[in-house]
Parts: C-alpha cells; structure tokens; sequence
C-alpha cells in the first residue's frame, strides 16, 4: 500500500471515534484531508467541526460541513489530528503543515485526542522530525539562540523566498538535532521562553488513541 493509501484508510478509520449529533474537533494536514472526505459522507450525522485551520476550513466548508468557531463551543468529545512524529506513550511532535498553535486549541477543548498517522511516523524517541515552533517574529533570533545552547540548529521556515506567515501572523522555526527524552518537561521549558507562541511537542495534550494505518491494517494505540 501506498502512503496515501495508508493515510485513507486511517482517515476513514476515525469515523468511529465521531459522536452523532456532535460537533467534531478536526485537524490539518494531509491525513486530515482524508478524514475530511470521509467525514463528509456522513456530515448529516453531525453538527458540524471546529477547525484547526483556515486549510481544513476551507476544506470543510467546500464539503457542506458547518465549522463553527472554537469560542462557541465549550468541549468536545473528539479531536481528530494527524502527527509528524509519535512515541509509543502518545507524545507527538506536530506542526509540519504550521498549523500547530490552533492545533494546541482545539485539542485542549477536546476530551479525547485521536491520532491518526502512517507507520512512517511511529518512533521510539521523539526529535529525529525538525520541530516546528510558533514564533513572535521579533522574538526569531533569540528563540533560535536558545535552541542553539541545546544543541539544536534552528532555522526560519520559508515560503515563495519569505519567512513563512502562520494562520495567526507568526513565524515558524524548525529545529533539528534536538533529543528530546522528556516531552512533557520540554514542552514546560520551551512554552515559558518570551516570544514562543506555540512548540511543537504535543505532550501535555498527547494523544489517547493512535490509528496507525500499517500494510497489515489499521493497528489501534492506546
Ligand atoms: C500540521 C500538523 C500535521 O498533523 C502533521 O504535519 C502531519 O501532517 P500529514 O498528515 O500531512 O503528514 O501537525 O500542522
């Protein structure tokens, strides 16, 4: 099978995690996109999504499924994300497609956090994927020079010759050459430095569930 095959088959594998009458918490990237179209084919069973960014809203929307704006909704049972890099207790590592502040949102609102992920992202300790992090542009340099006193090489992520414009006005920068052994207490630290909005460790908010779509099927996590 290939990848893409791989990230349908989760994609669609997650509907069973979506509550009818609910509104559901959805993410972004690649593999989201196939959730969203499978979504859709039961989008009368739902109230609608709370989205993790303007990519899956537009997405949503083309589809016929209401989003409603995440200040409307107090929780929801479900969020439904896809991850760059996750560790076998859940922590994952997320950003890949920028999106990671809002992310960080609506998986916080939501009770439970439903990975969803090829075997390519399954790993044994987290850092080998360059971790993006959300950054107050006027902040850059000295963000990139604590990331250096770890050991790490941070560079600003770019699009079309320019620094790269999240959905919220911020910059990203990807590190690389990070370990890191401890996520929950690496995203404390990192979360504290002036000027990070958002880093890309997703440990205090790691996932309950992972779908792993692998050649033999979906393999559950949890
Ligand atoms: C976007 C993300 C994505 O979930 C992550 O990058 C995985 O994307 P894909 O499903 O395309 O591999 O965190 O900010």
């Amino acid at each position: 099978m290939t990848q893409d095959e791989l990230k349908a088959l989760v994609g669609q594998a997650a509907l069973k995690y979506v509550v009818p009458g609910e509104i559901v918490g959805v993410g972004t990237g690649s593999t989201v996109n196939k959730f969203i179209d499978a979504l859709a084919t039961m989008k009368d069973q739902i109230k609608g999504a709370v989205s993790s960014s303007e990519a899956s809203t537009v997405r949503l929307k083309a589809l016929g499924i209401p989003v409603f704006d995440s200040n409307e909704v107090e929780s929801l049972s479900v969020y439904i994300d896809g991850a760059d890099e996750i560790d076998h207790q859940g922590h994952m590592v997320k950003g890949g497609g920028a999106a990671l502040t809002r992310e960080k949102i609506v998986a916080a609102q939501s009770k439970q956090f439903v990975c969803i992920a090829d075997e390519s992202k399954l790993v044994d300790a987290l850092g080998a994927f360059p971790l993006p992090v959300e950054v107050i542009p006027m902040a850059t340099a000295r963000v990139m020079r604590q990331f250096a006193a770890m050991g790490g090489r941070a560079v600003v992520r770019m699009k079309d010759g320019q620094a790269l414009v999240t959905d919220n006005g911020q910059h990203i920068v990807d590190v690389k050459g990070l370990k890191i052994t401890d996520p929950v207490a690496f995203e404390t630290e990192v979360s504290q430095w002036p000027g990070v909005v958002t880093v890309g460790v997703f440990a205090w908010q790691k996932a309950q569930v992972c779908l792993l779509g692998t050649s033999q099927g979906v393999k559950t996590l949890n």
